[in-house]
């Protein structure tokens, strides 16, 4: 069995997946519907999932990538993201942008398929989230902006 990347509706992507990398409910209800939706599935099941949003002018930014705790580190989220990139170049798209802490793995884990801090967002995490967010046992504060440019595709 190998791993099944593909589009989906949004009403099929699991909800307490995406929770993974947003703890806000609302926010995510609030993003969903303008988004498209792409899961991986292993042996038919939901291992995990990705939200990319149209900022316009062939620019996206994506939402949430998120895979289920008990299937992390098998490279899956790699093989997730390098196809949702994959899937954006080949539709045109000029960047994608996503939004990530200042510090821990994830930062690595966009910036090994070329995503570039392009600005931060001081206080971020503080001012949009009700509850304080931990990585690492450190309170996130700051949002990285991080852009990964499609060479050759033109906005
Ligand atoms: C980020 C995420 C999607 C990566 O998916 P994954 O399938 O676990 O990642 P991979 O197996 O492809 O590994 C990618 C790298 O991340 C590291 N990694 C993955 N999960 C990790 C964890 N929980 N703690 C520390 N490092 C981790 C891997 O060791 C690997 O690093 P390496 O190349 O130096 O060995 C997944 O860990 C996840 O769902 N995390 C929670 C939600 C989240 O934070 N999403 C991103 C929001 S910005």
């Amino acid at each position: 069995m190998s791993l099944l990347i593909q589009e989906v509706p949004t009403a099929d992507v699991p909800m307490d997946l995406l929770l993974l990398a947003d703890p806000s409910e609302d926010k995510v209800r609030s993003y969903l519907p303008r988004s498209k939706c792409f899961v991986a599935s292993y042996d038919g099941a939901v291992v995990g999932a990705c939200v990319v949003q149209s900022l316009g002018s062939g620019t996206y930014e994506l939402m949430n990538i998120s895979v289920h705790p008990a299937h992390q580190k098998f490279r899956y989220g790699t093989a997730l993201l390098k196809w949702v990139i994959d899937f954006f170049r080949g539709s045109g798209a000029s960047q994608m942008e996503v939004g990530t802490g200042s510090f821990g793995y994830q930062l690595a884990f966009y910036q090994r398929h070329g995503f570039r801090v392009t600005s931060i967002d001081r206080d971020f995490f503080a001012r949009n989230y009700p509850e304080p967010i931990f990585e690492d046992g450190i309170q996130l504060f700051d949002m990285l902006r991080l852009t990964l440019r499609y060479s050759g595709n033109v906005a």
